[in-house]
């Protein structure tokens, strides 16, 4: 079974917010597109949601917060996934603060891969981007560690390329070379000072040995001599949603179809699957593509 939205493309993923809650405070975060929030979404509804969505196609989960790990039952979570959806691909999005104690055992419970929020490699330009405690920066890095030692795999680094950190660019290469991992170079969505990623990816390629292009997102990865670069540019790009195959959740418990539109959420009432079920199918009619083709009137 694979769901199809009246555009034509794909579900194959479900991005669910499990809380709002964060330990930072990143001067560009934009919340997951999330207006206020007051509850948070139980376990069990999340596990139902998953339940619901494998049995529609669903192939991947990505974990999503605020900070995932500010949920001290998210191991509990990700084992109850697993249990009602065995073959579905767990992932989370981290900050990493809290990783090198969690690590080992979100693995043990089904995590599979991780994406780790790190936008600096010097201690007060991190605390400057993030509102980052003293010491955080060595707590992430020793996350990073403790993320391959458990075996997610891969493990990225996410990198909002900003003007303040461009500088660095060079320098997170090659620690993602050493250490093994997956840099992702992000463009920064919404206001504020972006560094000029364009002008980055430019001369990421003057340096590759070559490049892939990922279906979802039209996404392209480069290979420098043992490091990989992927450079993700949302903003004006018709492609990017030509290309979305996901569905989100939000922290309150909402069907959202789009992270970019607030409009067209639907409220999760109820824990049954099968009523899931059909709140997903009346979510996925809603979807359509918030940037179209360059002849569209949206
Ligand atoms: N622009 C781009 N990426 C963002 N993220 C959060 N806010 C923004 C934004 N305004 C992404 C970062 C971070 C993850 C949690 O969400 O990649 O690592
Ligand atoms: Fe936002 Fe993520 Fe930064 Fe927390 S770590 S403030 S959720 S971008």
């Amino acid at each position: 079974m694979v769901l199809i939205d009246p555009y034509g493309r794909k579900l194959t993923g479900l991005r669910m917010s499990v809380t709002s809650r964060c330990n930072l405070r990143c001067i560009y975060c934009h919340h997951e597109g999330e207006v206020s929030v007051g509850r948070e979404i139980s376990r069990e509804m999340a596990v139902n949601v998953v339940n619901a969505a494998s049995r529609l196609g669903i192939r991947s989960v990505k974990i999503t917060g605020g900070e995932p790990l500010m949920r001290r039952d998210l191991e509990e979570m990700i084992a109850g996934f697993r249990e009602v959806a065995p073959g579905v691909e767990i992932s989370i999005t981290t900050n990493g603060v809290y990783l090198k104690e969690r690590a080992e055992r979100l693995a043990a419970a089904g995590l599979s891969r991780a994406n780790i929020s790190l936008d600096s490699l010097d201690p007060d330009r991190y605390r400057r981007i993030t509102g980052a405690k003293e010491g955080d920066l060595e707590r992430v890095l020793d996350g990073i560690e403790a993320a391959l030692v458990s075996g997610l795999k891969p493990v990225k680094l996410n990198m909002v390329v900003l003007k303040e950190n461009e500088c660095e660019i060079p320098g997170m290469i090659e620690f993602s070379r050493s250490n093994g991992v997956i840099l992702q170079l992000i463009e920064l969505l919404g206001d504020g000072p972006k560094g000029d990623l364009e002008s980055v990816e430019r001369r990421i390629e003057a340096q590759a040995d070559g490049f892939l292009t990922r279906e979802m997102h039209r996404r392209r990865k480069y290979f420098l001599d043992g490091a990989v670069v992927e450079i993700v540019r949302p903003m004006d790009n018709t492609e990017f949603c030509a290309h979305c195959t996901r569905l989100r959740v939000t922290s309150d418990g909402r069907l959202k179809p789009c992270l970019l539109r607030n409009d067209n959420l639907l409220e999760i009432k109820s824990t049954d699957p099968d009523e899931i079920e059909r709140l997903i199918l009346e979510v996925v009619r809603r979807r359509e593509p918030f940037f179209r083709g360059a002849n569209s009137d949206r």
